[in-house]
């Protein structure tokens, strides 16, 4: 018999063990009523179904975010955008940088991560003027979740938080096959805006499609001066 036959059988003879050893029980819980609770403790095992009906809108300023959920969101980062967790980053703790003051918004299913984004606010430049943007980054739902819109309810619950505050202006980078996610919740695409990132010395352009969102009175401003330069960001978030 070969390695693998035996551990088929070796699972298969556990597997009727437990089974009996179940019924042995149950059957003794019937006269006995302090293993009936034990039985019922554990006959309460969650149904995937159930599971996903719990699925409940949180949110929380990143001191607070639960360190639970935090590792999933960083876990999920370091596999989807692995530049970001290299060289001095490479045990990155963070999901963006504590000096965007990232607000997380998620749904999770009690411990377990759906879907998440984070709002962070920062400053730009563009055309020698500095402008307070709030964008929504970190946008993730994990694969068995996907194309029942999380990611969407999220993006509009950062829009809301988004127009609440106080930015000049909203503003988000996306892959050319995201624009329609996000357009979706009111963002506009900014035609042939150039985004040059990095500190000086090390400037790249990032191939990403920037959308804007108007907030405050400066939001005309931002977007006019725009379209004859490039918006200067001290990193990529
Ligand atoms: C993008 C992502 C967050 C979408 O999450 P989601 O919960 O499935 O999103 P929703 O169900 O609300 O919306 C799905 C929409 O996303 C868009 N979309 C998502 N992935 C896409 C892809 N690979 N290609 C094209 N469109 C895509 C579509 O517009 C789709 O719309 P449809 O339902 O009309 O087809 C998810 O696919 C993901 O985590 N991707 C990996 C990380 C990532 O790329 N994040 C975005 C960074 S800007």
């Amino acid at each position: 018999m070969s390695d693998a036959q035996s551990y088929v059988l070796r699972r298969m003879r556990a597997r009727e063990l437990i089974g009996k050893h179940e019924a042995d029980e149950r059957a003794a819980a019937v006269s006995d009523p302090s293993r009936r609770k034990r039985v019922a403790k554990r006959a309460v095992r969650q149904d995937p179904a159930d599971v996903q009906t719990n699925i409940e809108f949180r949110e929380w300023a990143d001191e607070h975010l639960p360190e639970v959920l935090k590792a999933q969101v960083l876990s999920f980062l370091r596999i989807i955008w692995p530049d970001g967790f290299t060289g001095s980053n490479r045990f990155r703790d963070w999901t963006s940088h504590p000096d965007l003051r990232p607000h997380h918004l998620l749904y999770a299913a009690g411990s377990q991560l759906v879907s998440h984004l984070e709002v962070v606010t920062t400053t730009v430049s563009v055309g020698g003027e500095n402008y307070v943007v709030q964008s929504p980054t970190a946008v993730m739902t994990f694969p068995a979740f996907r194309g029942e819109g999380w990611a969407g309810r999220l993006v509009a619950a950062a829009v809301a938080r988004i127009d609440a505050g106080q930015a000049d202006v909203g503003v988000l980078t996306c892959g050319p096959h995201l624009v329609d996610l996000y357009s979706r919740a009111g963002w506009e695409i900014a035609p042939g805006a150039t985004i040059l990132a990095g500190e000086d010395g090390s400037t790249w352009v990032s191939d990403d499609v920037l959308l804007t969102r108007s907030v405050g009175p400066r939001s005309a401003a931002f977007k006019a001066s725009l379209r004859e330069h490039p918006m200067r960001v001290a990193d990529e978030w």
